[in-house]
């Protein structure tokens, strides 16, 4: 297949375009690089054996998009390209609806515009808020408390509508558990600007001694040992669930939901310890407050995915961490 790959620099995106490649597909990526380098490019190349194309700019310019899509005779798009940061959201909540939305906004009007039937989009578990039960399975209740996942719903509430206008559209919204790891290379990871919000990326820098210790958010969560409790998922697990997103829509036409999780979780202290393990470093921590607007427990419920996508998560803890300190440790040795 053509395949339109938005956000194909960022974390996510430079392990789909990896996947996507290896499967034989053509990949073509627009990507503003407001949240990344052209760099990513070339190490995508350098796994694949082969180049994307590469575009540098906004999603939200219909015209660009418009001509990518005619250039590579594109027929399905993988829209990634976002801001994903909560907090940045509830600061400046005009700015994530400015990108986002109106980024989908854009790329919609250019999709129908060219007949584009197939689209794969990055949403979030973040939509369920806190989990009125586990695991947590598509239909449980939306209940969003920030800009950043009020973005991710109001998207999928597009895309429903533009599905009932347009029923040859086929849209797959795939809700993200908690993505970590990085590829096998260390060539392509996670490095967040700044100083880290989420846990992997601030644990690893805690691993190379950037940063000093790692502030565990609570221990008086009810959950085994008091500290939260997420579905990690290997971040190569997670991008091949996307060519079984785009294998899905060959088949099927309308709007779709599915959780990609591994339907396990783990508490922030085997995080750390599991890391450990895998670094040989060890992770100094203190004990803090709650963060706000963090829960308890969060974990998917898998089965929509594995009977509707045939996809499964397999890679392990180990592997996540392993594949994240490989990634640190090939950065550091330039
Ligand atoms: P990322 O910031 O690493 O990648 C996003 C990419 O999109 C960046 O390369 C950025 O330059 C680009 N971009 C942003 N706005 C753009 C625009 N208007 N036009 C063109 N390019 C633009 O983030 P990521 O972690 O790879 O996340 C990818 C998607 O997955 C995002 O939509 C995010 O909300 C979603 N998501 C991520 C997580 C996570 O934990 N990383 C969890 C759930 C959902
Ligand atoms: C966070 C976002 C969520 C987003 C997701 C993926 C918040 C409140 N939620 O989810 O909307 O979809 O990232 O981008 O920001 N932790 C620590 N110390 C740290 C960092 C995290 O103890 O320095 C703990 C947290 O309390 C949590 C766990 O580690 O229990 C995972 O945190 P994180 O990686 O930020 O992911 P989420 O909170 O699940």
């Amino acid at each position: 297949m053509n395949v339109l790959l938005t956000g194909g620099c960022g974390y996510i995106g430079s392990h789909v375009a990896v996947v996507l490649m290896a499967a034989g597909h053509h990949v073509a990526i627009v990507d503003n690089l407001s949240n990344s380098h052209q760099g990513v490019v070339d190490r995508i190349s350098e796994i694949a054996g082969r180049s994307p194309a590469f575009h540098r700019g906004d999603v939200a310019d219909v015209k660009l998009v418009r001509d990518v899509i005619r250039e590579h005779s594109v027929d399905s798009v993988i829209h990634l390209a976002g801001f994903k940061s909560v907090g940045e959201s509830v600061q400046w909540p005009l700015k994530y609806y400015q990108n986002n939305v109106c980024g989908a906004l854009g790329l919609l009007e250019a999709m129908e515009a060219e007949s584009v039937a197939h689209l794969v989009f990055s949403s979030s578990a973040t939509i369920y808020g806190d989990p009125r039960y586990l695991p947590v399975d598509e239909s449980h209740p939306q209940h969003v408390i920030n800009a950043y996942g009020r973005s991710k719903l109001h998207i999928e509430d597009m895309l429903r509508d533009v599905c009932v206008s347009r029923p040859s559209l086929g849209a797959v919204c795939l809700r993200y558990f908690n993505p970590v790891g990085a590829h096998s290379s260390g060539l392509i990871g996670d490095r967040p600007r700044g100083i880290p919000n989420n846990l992997m990326p601030y644990v690893v820098q805690v691993a190379s001694g950037e940063l000093e210790r790692l502030k565990v958010f609570g221990d008086d969560y009810p959950t085994p040992d008091g500290t939260g409790v997420r579905d990690y998922i290997h971040v190569m697990d997670l991008a091949e669930g996307h060519v079984a997103a785009l294998d899905y829509l060959s088949s099927n036409s309308g709007w779709h939901a599915f959780n990609l999780g591994t339907g396990r979780g783990y508490s922030v202290l085997e995080m750390i310890r599991a890391f450990e393990a895998q670094s040989g470093r060890s992770i100094p921590f203190e004990i803090t407050g709650r963060r706000q607007g963090d829960v308890a427990c969060s974990y998917a419920d898998i089965r929509s995915a594995a009977q509707g996508l045939n996809w499964r998560a397999t890679r392990s803890l180990e592997d996540m961490c392993a594949s994240a300190w490989g990634f640190q440790s090939r950065l550091a040795g330039g």
